[in-house]
């Protein structure tokens, strides 16, 4: 993870770079930095240990002039979190700085090496390995600084996006990517670079994704040159238009960007459907499907891979694909696939799941189902990030950034592309009548109205919350659809209350878990009136029985259930493969609230960054 930013033009970079620290600290916020260069052959690196507004304290009366610099905000990997471990990191001499987003996983032999060589280190980082190995190879070498960054990069086994300063050259950042994203903004006499393009929105609007294993060479006043790390010759590149505004990037007058993702889920579901569902509802057109009829047509099996909240809404997908498809549908963590030796051959389609695009487990996973022959189908938000450009084909979700590092809308997006996929590639395969399609497609479209409905819970959450604020364990049960709607109300409240939350199929509970209901441990029940509701109700007897308190999600009127749970919240009724959708809102809000009423950090919760692109 880590966040990395740099900036060279006419402004002042601090200015930029702290913001675009900002807009990048959900990468990770255990500590922050900056080095800043100005023509008077100085480089000014400053410091900090937690976040960036701990960085701007740090800073106060302190010179901050320079119209070129690198910044890091940091997910700790190799050494604590502390002001020696928080980058830039500068070699021996002082006079080569780094920031750095990745691992580098060979840095203990080049660590003794350099030792053997008279260098010394301050920190216990990867990172400050790579930037001594710079300065190393530039004085053996007696090479400029890009050839040493070259060089040294051969040697280096891992991951990275890094850029690289130097304090004798202020119209020059070197830069690099491996398995780490790296964005570059090209302004009219500026030039920035970023780990993503939410520190460019609002600077400049076109903008070049560097591509793995390149490098380029960005000087003042020059064009920019892209390079192949492997050959050396100049790569072509796409200078893009960035459709991000910076409204999306604000928090728009709630008081967290988490907050904020579950109450416009309305209006970016609408996004997420908009011009996909046809006729009416009765004709549902993806066209990363579509382009490939044939491979869905001659498909034996689905295996779908993610991690966190996107593995549950793969739960989710393999339930709707296989009942609109006919087809068998494995689920995988991405982060074990890859070591369960997956037998996977060319009559596969592997389904990628992910928010950000770069998860490293996921990016992995990937590359070894291509490596097999599979067709990799890439389900992501993030325009432009690994996973969709290392996919044969896909779709976008389009539910704008999301920057709270729980997942919420981008949740609520994967499942509604998930059955969007379901319905399109049923069709092809006339495994599912027009009927269904209509009825399911007609929901979808109904969705936003029906979210807006769910969001007036807001009040009786919010007291229900306080209710429990105090609650050391949770259970959430569900079956079917949704029992993954349990894990992810489960993960909600553990990521950001710090509660110990667990999610169980309903009927299982009984097969252990039941042992530690009591009157201290509450259970939220997802219970919409579906196929497996009466089974569900024996569930909450159980529970009751044990003198446990119930919170049951329930459609509304449901009065049996009002009898039986203490607390009831009633969602609408939407076609049953549609529940998790509906179902997650509450348990997102119920999550959000106790977590506020405990005080926590909801947006930048302990320990978790947004995206995990370390393995
Ligand atoms: C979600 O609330 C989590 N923070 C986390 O589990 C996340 O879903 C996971 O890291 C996967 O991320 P991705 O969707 O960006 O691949
Ligand atoms: N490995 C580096 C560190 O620990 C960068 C971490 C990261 O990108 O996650 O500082």
């Amino acid at each position: 993870m880590c966040g990395i930013v740099g900036y060279i033009g006419n402004r002042n970079a601090y200015d930029v770079l702290i913001q675009g620290l900002k807009r990048l600290e959900y990468r990770g916020y255990d500590s922050a930095g900056i080095a800043l260069e100005g023509f008077d052959g100085q480089l000014r690196v400053y410091k900090a240990k937690g976040k960036v507004s701990d960085l701007e304290k740090a800073v106060e009366g302190k010179d901050v002039t320079g119209t070129l610099g690198i910044a890091h905000t940091r997910w700790a990997t190799h050494g604590v979190p502390n002001n020696v471990n928080a980058h830039p990191h500068l070699s021996q001499s002082g006079s080569i700085a780094i920031v750095h987003n990745g691992t580098i996983e060979n840095y203990g032999v080049l660590k003794e090496a350099l030792i053997r060589e008279g260098y010394t280190f301050k920190s216990e980082t990867d990172t400050e390995v790579l930037v001594q190995l710079i300065e190393y190879v530039k004085v053996k070498n007696k090479c400029g600084l890009f050839d040493a960054v070259r060089e040294a990069l051969h040697q280096i086994e891992g991951a990275y996006a890094i850029a690289v300063i130097e304090r004798d050259d202020p119209d020059t950042i070197v830069v690099a990517r491996k398995s780490s994203p790296l964005v570059i903004g090209v302004g009219e006499n500026e030039t920035m670079l970023a780990s993503d393009a939410t520190p460019i929105v609002g600077l400049m609007d076109k903008v070049v994704y560097l591509k793995d294993d390149e490098m380029a060479v960005i000087r003042r006043d020059k064009p920019l040159q892209v390079l192949s790390l492997e050959t050396n010759h100049p790569s072509d590149f796409d200078i893009q238009t960035l459709k991000m505004s910076v409204a999306e990037l604000e928090k728009g007058g709630y008081e967290t960007f988490m907050l904020k993702e579950i109450f416009e889920q309305p209006d970016r579901l609408r996004d997420c459907v908009r011009g996909r569902i046809l006729d009416d509802g009765a004709q549902v057109v993806l066209s990363g499907v579509r382009d490939n009829r044939k491979r869905f047509l001659e498909a034996n099996r689905v295996v779908i891979v993610a991690c966190g909240t996107s593995w549950h809404a793969a739960l989710i997908g393999k339930h709707i694909i296989q009942d609109m498809c006919k087809l068998p549908v494995e689920v995988e963590y991405a982060s074990e696939f890859r070591y369960s030796g997956p037998i996977i051959t060319d009559k596969d389609i592997v389904i990628a799941i992910s928010q950000s695009g770069e998860t490293a487990d996921t990016l992995a996973a990937i590359q070894l189902a291509k490596n097999k022959g599979a067709f990799v189908y890439g389900i992501c938000n993030v325009v432009g990030a690994s996973i969709p450009r290392n996919t044969d084909s896909g779709t976008y979700i389009h539910v704008g950034p999301e920057i709270g590092v729980a997942s919420t809308k981008a949740f609520t997006g994967q499942v509604t592309v998930l059955t969007l996929l379901a319905l399109c590639a049923g069709q092809i395969r006339g495994t599912v009548d027009e009927e269904k399609v209509r009825m399911v497609g007609q929901a979808l479209m109904q969705m936003p109205e029906t979210v807006k409905e769910v969001l007036k819970l807001d009040g009786q959450i919010q007291q229900l919350a306080r209710t429990f604020t105090y609650a050391h364990n949770f259970l959430y049960l569900g079956r079917g659809y949704n029992y993954p709607t349990a894990l992810e109300g489960a993960l909600k409240l553990k990521e950001i209350s710090y509660i110990h939350a667990e999610g169980y199929p309903a009927a299982e509970m009984k097969h252990g878990p039941i042992a530690l209901i009591d009157s201290e441990m509450p259970t939220v029940v997802i219970a919409p009136t579906d196929s497996l509701y009466d089974k569900i109700v024996n569930n909450v007897q159980q529970v009751k029985s044990r003198g446990g308190a119930v919170i049951a999600i329930v459609n509304k009127g449901n009065a049996s259930m009002q009898d039986m749970a203490d607390y009831c919240l009633e969602i609408p009724e939407v076609p049953e493969c549609l529940t998790p959708i509906v179902a997650s809102v509450p348990l997102q809000l119920l999550a959000y609230y106790i977590a506020k009423y405990k005080g926590r950090n909801v947006d930048q919760p302990r320990n978790l960054a947004k995206s995990v692109t370390v393995e």
